[in-house]
């Protein structure tokens, strides 16, 4: 088969502020080196020092370098996010010398002719907002509008799409149901209010960036979503897949409906549903990869009808063996959900470099660079030289 992809399909990767910038001073830096985290890495024989995420990739300083890398892999598009703590570092007070660093961040790739889709919350939040309850206090809705406001403001006429929130749901149930990240809590309750947060931060701030972009924009969030499988034919497992289901891929995407231009789509892996809320719990780690499963995902997100956008998409692969597969089966599941109908419109690699991965810290690998993060050398991985050659042709043969 030889499917030639839409003109103007935006192609490149997709990495966070927390994860490439380094000496970030926001929640989860806080939680790195917090007592209790601390303890519990001694407890597992782990050096704690490891799981710090500390000068990260560097790229706050090695932007330019980054994005030269992009372009020479062919990007036409790049996928960052804004690190609200560094913006808003005390309540109510932006920090400008911050602001004119994304400016230059958005020149460099302007510069490069990679489109930037700018995420506003990949996670990470000032320490003032934690303090104050996080996303649990009433006032969490209007304090994260007053910082779109501001980058709005400040960058609307330059941002064409706007990523306001990173996986929700995932956020949701790491940080308040399962309790591996901050805060560690498990509470279904709160959990439930989070959720509803998040929903009102999204619906607001998409007012917000509309209302403040002289040139219009598309306005989306970054959804995580996995191919929910049961185990056998068995009544209880398709039950309990259609629940998963529901909870996971559906609800906060039905609940925003009216306030998204496009999706963008998170797609990791699949999640085989085995009997019991035991089972399903432990499903949530599971991640068998499943090109055919990102196909299911994306043909069912078009009943939507609103164009998707994949906004990472990658795998933990240190020494690359398997990614140039991964690249090609997925590129092509995606190919056969256009051809079927589906408007998808660009695709973000996650990730460009390698970075701290949250909990797991610098033990995953997911980068088409492979970074030294002794050196903070940079090399690229033959699998990034795969992903070039489908860009510049726009077309995949198989
Ligand atoms: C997150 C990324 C993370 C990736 C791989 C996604 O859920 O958005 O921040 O690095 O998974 O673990």
């Amino acid at each position: 088969m030889i499917y030639k992809f839409p003109k103007n399909f935006y192609w490149g990767a997709a990495t966070s502020a927390h994860q490439v910038e380094g000496n970030n001073h926001n929640d989860w830096s806080e939680w790195e080196s917090s007592e209790g985290r601390f303890k519990e890495l001694k407890n597992r024989g782990l050096n704690p020092e490891n799981f710090i995420s500390g000068k990260a990739c560097n790229s706050y300083n090695r932007f330019e370098e980054d994005f030269d890398i992009a372009k020479q892999l062919g990007h036409n598009a790049h996928r960052f996010s804004i690190e609200w703590s560094r913006v808003e570092p005390e309540e109510g007070k932006f920090n400008e010398k911050e602001i004119e660093h994304y400016r230059k961040v958005i020149q460099a790739l302007k510069k490069r002719n990679l489109e930037p889709f700018v995420t506003l919350w990949h996670w990470t939040v000032p320490i003032w907002f934690q303090n104050n309850g996080g996303w649990l206090a009433k006032k969490s809705v209007q304090n994260f509008s007053r910082f779109v406001s501001k980058i709005a403001e400040i960058f609307g006429d330059e941002i064409q799409f706007w990523c306001v929130l990173n996986e929700p749901e995932v956020f949701t149930a790491y940080g308040y149901v399962i309790g591996i990240r901050p805060p560690q809590e498990k509470n279904i309750w709160k959990a439930i209010i989070i959720f509803n947060r998040l929903i009102a931060a999204h619906r607001e701030a998409y007012r917000i960036l509309h209302e403040k972009s002289n040139r219009g924009c598309y306005v989306g969030i970054a959804k995580h979503d996995k191919f929910f499988t049961p185990a056998d034919n068995s009544f209880k497992n398709k039950i309990f897949t259609f629940i998963a289901k529901f909870f996971w891929n559906k609800l906060f995407i039905k609940k925003i409906k009216d306030y998204q231009d496009f999706i963008g789509l998170n797609y990791y892996n699949k999640d085989t549903v085995d009997f019991g809320w035991k089972k399903f719990r432990q499903g949530l780690y599971n991640l068998e990869e499943s090109a055919e499963g990102f196909y299911d995902v994306l043909t069912n997100l078009s009943k939507y009808k609103k164009p998707i956008y994949v906004l990472e998409n990658g795998l933990d692969n240190p020494n690359d063996e398997k990614r140039p597969r991964f690249i090609k089966e997925h590129i092509s599941a995606m190919a056969k959900a256009i051809q079927n109908g589906t408007e998808v419109r660009g695709y973000m690699h996650w990730s460009l470099l390698d970075n701290f991965e949250w909990e797991n810290a610098y033990g995953p690998r997911f980068g088409l660079v492979e970074v030294d993060f002794k050196t903070m050398e940079r090399k690229i991985r033959p699998s990034a030289w795969e992903y070039k050659k489908i860009i510049e042709s726009n077309t995949l043969s198989s």
